[in-house]
């Protein structure tokens, strides 16, 4: 019965993709279509019987007296922990991967900071690819030594990661031999000997180049490894690009061929083998053998045949040949193009499956192929290219299903809970893929709970790194803010905000709001129109805040709150009305109630005396009451995220997350009630302020911090207080920059080391200089202007330093926002358990919406951060006051 629901649950998976793919095509033809297509699927029963034989083939290669004739390798790779983030030094990395050749510089720090101080890759020719091993070595010689050159590194002898991404039998950590070649190459001479030998002896060729020790890995062992160094218990680390493989931590005393009972070892299982000896026979197509047949090593990784992106084209071309043939695609008419092998590529399929210009997509490769197609071909190419990668998704599931179960079961686990590192470009390029692998992993591992830690480049180390440590550090932080007992303590404050609700639409009336915090104080009447979904501005007015009051009294503030708004109401004749007011006040508050809200600190600008610990908005009702001649209805109080969430809310429904990036940043979102447990109650959701500007307030950024940031901090009117949002926003960035710039006239680097007055003052180079400088065209000319304001003597070379400065910086911010933003997505998807989350988040704040590439480099940047979480930004300028007041009517709504 169990296994029935399963199989019925995965086949109406596969056909609920099916159906979007069959669109558009004829159930007559539909029923041919699928006579080719049906080999293709398979079922969860066959799928765990793939993963059973699996099992098999995995204890045939870990034990002694059969691991020789495996076809699953098994290799161990003597690495026998995973990183624990103290790792230190300067390293050279070369990774020859499926298709390119790169080389790093790479710089570990103390606790898992990891920079990338320099990199250059190099698509590997064909030729070298099937050329000598001497050819294919002198190149990768030569590629190093035009790196180290540039990177004015040729005096040094740094030791070297060499990732090389093929089944070497390896005896120590520098030294491997290959067994034999896979995916493209098919160098001679390579196969059975040492290739760090190999590497050695063609760098000494170059005569001027030196390297220090050598430590080789398999390109999947790297992969675990340096998503192991940010998320410690990933311990399983796979790749779906141009091959497919994957490695895993495996008990000592399992490990036949190596002496030693005690602890783990690190496996590349080379899963790509798996098939090699007829065990898969059974599910193979006509295509399948066809593309082994037509490789340069048949018989050799079948596996691998079936799943990566180095044949995946393939299969489909070959497939839709046979149908144009039968005469059911293109009249009957094979183009030269769909007749020649490697011409459809794999990044085609990934094209042709997006899901909304998919079919668009599918006409341009059709036509460039020189087809001649009509609308129902294209549809039956799509439902082709779905079918060939959902069965390449569900055969790496199947054979992840075998790792984490022979893990769970190593440990005696009931249930496991685990992380896998993952690369390659059919996992990370192909639109569904992921989703579909994750579908139908819970079937094959109902009692694995397994998180997929996708980084790109993966040996890069670079800012993906760092972006995605931060990410999981902010997880951990925001568990804390919301438990019970560690909340008081915790940096990341996730304040309940007693919001229960985002707004249906029948919200209406008039308000007042009230606007505190920002660039600018404002005052607003507005009018929910449910009739139009509408929210009009009646009218508005900015009122000036001095600087004195904002380091004043208390009661100077609200005071002069009270004379705004005051002043406002005659102006617009609504002084005899007693009108419901919103009130946006964009500071961390305890919120006892929607009117009842407690000042935990100042930040940003404001250090107001004797508001901290107290009430606000008695504070403002009390000084409203002090002037005496206008009344106010009932209050709703809000912090800015919480009314842009409402306001972008009232007009996309969708809309669960707000996000700031203006003077200060933060974020709220919707979390379940019942992860809130310093509130009573366990159904439905609360809207939840992070306040996420102070995280690393307990030092967990440290490591990321540069001198600059810990000099703004330390000169801030509140040290040691909202250390994050001190990296990211405007009030900030200016400052960052000015401090970049001084330092480097200091050492002569730019404006022959004079710095003028305005550059030595704190404060001078403001947050917009930043945006107006990366202005794509007018950029280096506002520049010099700029520099010439601030009493710089530039010159051309100075302006676009300084440019390159203002861009890093920026860049940075847009990047850790990315990784803030990534954790609340990805916990909302986790929350509601679901593959894929589609969201809104809506967004205000100058820097975010002024600053000239900040969103697009922040969005390009969550993407790997959060790939199964499908989010749209919407904007909106003076968002929060207009929230405020939709949250006061939403209060409403909901009051008894
Ligand atoms: C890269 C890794 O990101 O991914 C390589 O740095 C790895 O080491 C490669 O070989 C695998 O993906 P693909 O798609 O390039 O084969
Ligand atoms: C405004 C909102 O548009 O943006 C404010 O109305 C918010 O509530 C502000 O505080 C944030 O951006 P900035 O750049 O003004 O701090
Ligand atoms: C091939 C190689 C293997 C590598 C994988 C992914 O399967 O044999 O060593 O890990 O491709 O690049
Ligand atoms: C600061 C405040 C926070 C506000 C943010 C954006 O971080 O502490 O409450 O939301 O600035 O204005």
């Amino acid at each position: 019965m169990q296994l029935k629901e399963k199989y019925l649950k995965i086949s109406t998976c596969s056909s609920m993709s099916n159906t979007q793919a069959n669109d558009g095509i004829p159930p007559d033809v539909l029923s041919e279509v699928k006579k080719y297509l049906q080999p293709f699927q398979l079922s969860t029963k066959t799928l765990q019987e793939v993963s059973a034989r699996l099992r098999k083939d995995l204890i045939e290669g870990l034990e002694k007296h059969s691991h020789h004739k495996a076809p699953v390798k098994m290799l161990p790779t003597f690495v026998r922990a995973t990183p624990d983030g103290t790792e230190k030094g300067d390293f050279l990395v070369l990774d020859l991967g499926g298709t390119n050749l790169r080389v790093l510089h790479v710089r570990l720090e103390e606790a898992q900071k990891v920079l990338e101080m320099g990199s250059w890759k190099r698509i590997i020719p064909e030729k070298i690819m099937l050329g000598t091993g001497k050819q294919l070595f002198n190149f990768i010689a030569i590629c190093l030594r035009h790196f180290l050159k540039s990177q004015n590194l040729k005096d040094q002898t740094l030791p070297l990661g060499f990732t090389f991404s093929f089944p070497c039998k390896q005896l120590e950590i520098d030294k491997g031999t290959l067994i034999h070649w896979t995916k493209g190459f098919k160098c001679s001479g390579v196969e059975g000997e040492d290739v760090v030998q190999l590497l050695k002896k063609a760098i000494d060729r170059t005569k001027d180049c030196h390297i220090g020790s050598v430590a080789m890995v398999n390109d999947i062992v790297g992969t675990m490894m340096s998503c192991g160094y940010i998320d410690q218990s990933c311990e399983i680390g796979m790749i779906i690009g141009t091959g497919t493989n994957a490695c895993y931590m495996e008990e000592m005393k399992n490990v036949k061929c190596i002496e030693g009972e005690d602890g783990r070892m690190c496996i590349n299982t080379e899963w790509g083998g798996f098939g090699d000896d007829v065990s898969l026979d059974d599910i193979l197509t006509e295509f399948d053998v066809e593309v082994d047949e037509n490789s340069i090593n048949p018989g050799v990784h079948i596996f691998e045949k079936m799943i990566s992106g180095m044949y995946l084209g393939e299969i489909v071309r070959l497939v839709l040949v046979k149908m144009t043939k039968d005469g059911l695609l293109f009249k009957g008419q094979i183009s030269e193009a769909l007749g020649t092998p490697g011409q459809f590529e794999t990044k085609f399929i990934s094209e042709i499956e997006k899901p909304d210009s998919g079919l668009e997509n599918a006409t341009k490769i059709l036509t460039e192929l020189g087809l001649d197609w009509d609308p129902v071909d294209a549809s039956v190419v799509r439902l082709v290219c779905d079918t060939i990668s959902s069965r390449s998704a569900h055969l790496c599931a199947a054979a992840l299903a075998t790792l984490v179960n022979r893990i769970r079961n190593n440990r005696k686990l009931d249930h496991l809970k685990t992380t896998v590192g993952v690369d390659g470009a059919v996992y990370t390029k192909h639109p569904t893929f992921s989703s579909k692998l994750q579908e139908a992993m819970r079937l094959l591992a109902p009692q694995c709970d397994i998180t997929f830690l996708v980084l790109e480049d993966s040996s890069g180390k670079g800012a993906a790194i760092t972006a995605a440590v931060v990410s999981a550090r902010l997880r951990k932080d925001l568990i804390r803010g919301l438990e019970k007992h560690s909340h008081h303590k915790a940096p990341v404050k996730m304040l309940p905000t007693f919001v229960r609700a985002t707004p249906d639409g029948t919200e209406k009336g008039d308000f007042l709001a009230l606007d505190l915090g920002g660039t600018n104080f404002r005052v607003l009447h507005v009018r929910v129109e449910e009739e139009t979904q509408k929210v009009l501005n009646m009218g508005s007015q900015i009122c000036t805040i001095p600087q004195e009051m904002m380091l004043g009294t208390g009661e100077q503030l609200f005071d002069h709150i009270a004379t705004c708004l005051g002043d406002f109401l005659e102006s617009q004749n609504l002084k005899g009305q007693t009108l419901p007011l919103g009130f946006t006040f964009s500071f961390p508050c305890e919120q006892l109630e929607i009117d009842k809200s407690i000042l935990i600190r100042w930040t940003k600008g404001f250090n107001c005396s004797g508001v901290e610990g107290k009430d606000v908005v008695q504070l403002l009702k009390e000084a409203i009451h002090r002037r005496g001649d206008y009344h106010i209805g009932s209050v709703a109080m809000v912090n800015d995220t919480v009314g842009t969430m409402m306001s972008c809310g009232y007009s996309d429904q969708s809309c669960e997350i707000g996000m700031i990036i203006g003077t200060g940043t933060n974020a709220c979102y919707m979390e379940e009630m019942k992860n809130v447990k310093r509130i009573e109650g366990e159904d439905g959701r609360m809207c939840i302020n992070t306040e996420w500007g102070g995280f690393g307030d307990d030092r967990s950024l440290d490591d990321i911090l540069t001198e600059f940031d810990m000099e703004v901090d330390k000169t801030s009117i509140n040290p040691g207080v909202h250390i994050f949002e001190k990296m990211i926003s405007g009030m900030y960035l200016g400052e960052i920059v000015r401090l970049v710039l001084v330092k480097m006239t200091k050492d002569k680097l730019l404006f022959k080391g004079h710095i003028s007055e305005a550059l030595g003052t704190p404060g001078q180079f403001e947050t917009k200089f930043i945006s107006e400088i990366e202005e794509p065209d007018s950029g280096l000319e506002n520049a010099t202007k700029i520099l010439t304001e601030l009493g710089l003597e530039w010159d051309p070379v100075d302006a676009s330093v300084v440019r390159l400065v203002c861009d890093t910086i920026s860049s940075r911010s847009a990047h850790l926002c990315a990784a803030a933003l990534a954790t609340l997505v990805n916990r909302i998807r986790n929350n509601r358990k679901l593959d894929h989350l589609k969201t809104t988040v809506g967004v205000d704040g100058t820097v975010y919406r002024k600053h000239p590439t900040f969103s697009s480099k922040l969005q390009k940047a969550v993407r790997p951060l959060a790939p199964q979480c499908d989010i749209t930004f919407l904007v909106s300028e003076d968002s929060s006051g207009k929230g405020a007041a939709i949250t006061t009517a939403v209060a409403q709504r909901l009051a008894p």
